[in-house]
């Protein structure tokens, strides 16, 4: 299993948007993790195709998993592959046939992954693992950066880890070096962290700290 470190581009300063992927790829992070936000699916609206092209032209080797919250991201995976998305992680929630876009996501060349909201059971995505390669638990109702971490979702973790061993298993929302840990007790191995990371001047040994202590507590209960 591998273990990855994901700074979500929402908490960046927008008046500096490249220097702060700058900042996240120098960090050693595995990955940016973009959120795209659509007013309908949450209420909030981010940014679209313009900044994770934004992020290639930046950064080119620093991966780009591109995050849609949108009631119909079907409309939108080709525009996002276009722009360089490299992962396009779609809701179980969405108001689109997820078989299909699972299958377009792959077809298009990238890595398909499926999203379960807060209050989404396990089960709600056991229909589609044999069709993705990650699922992203959400410990926060999406919309938001900055809030507070859901420990009623840890067994939900749990419960998809011991049904997906080999799947990736992310976390999403109110991540820091307390959280982070529990969810990899439960058997999360990738985390995101927004304004965990921004916050930080030098978020580099944050970063190497936060992936060495969950690789350690992994599925150590
Ligand atoms: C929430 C987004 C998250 C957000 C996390 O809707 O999907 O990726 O940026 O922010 P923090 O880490 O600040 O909770
Ligand atoms: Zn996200």
């Amino acid at each position: 299993m591998t273990f990855q470190v994901l700074p979500s581009l929402l908490a960046a300063d927008f008046g500096a948007l490249a220097h702060d992927i700058s900042r996240a790829a120098a960090s050693g992070a595995d990955a940016l993790h973009l959120d795209v936000m659509d007013a309908h699916f949450v209420p909030n609206l981010s940014f679209g195709p313009d900044v994770v092209a934004l992020s290639r032209k930046v950064e080119p080797a620093f991966y780009r998993h591109v995050h849609l919250m949108m009631t119909r991201p079907d409309r939108y995976l080709e525009k996002f592959a276009a722009a360089g998305a490299q992962t396009i992680q779609i809701h179980v929630e969405a108001d689109c046939d997820i078989h299909a876009g699972l299958a377009r996501i792959r077809a298009l060349g990238l890595r398909p992954a499926l999203v379960l909201n807060p209050e989404t059971p396990a089960d709600a995505v056991f229909p589609y693992l044999g069709e993705c390669d990650e699922l992203l638990v959400m410990t926060v109702h999406p919309g938001y950066g900055g809030q507070a971490f859901i420990a009623d979702c840890l067994p939900k973790i749990a419960a998809l880890r011991r049904r997906a061993p080999e799947l990736d298993i992310m976390v999403d929302g109110g991540v820091n070096a307390e959280t982070a840990v529990l969810a990899a007790r439960a058997g999360a191995n990738q985390f995101v962290a927004g304004s965990y990371l921004f916050k930080m001047a030098d978020m580099g040994p944050a970063v190497s700290a936060l992936r060495a202590s969950c690789a350690a507590a992994y599925l150590k209960n």
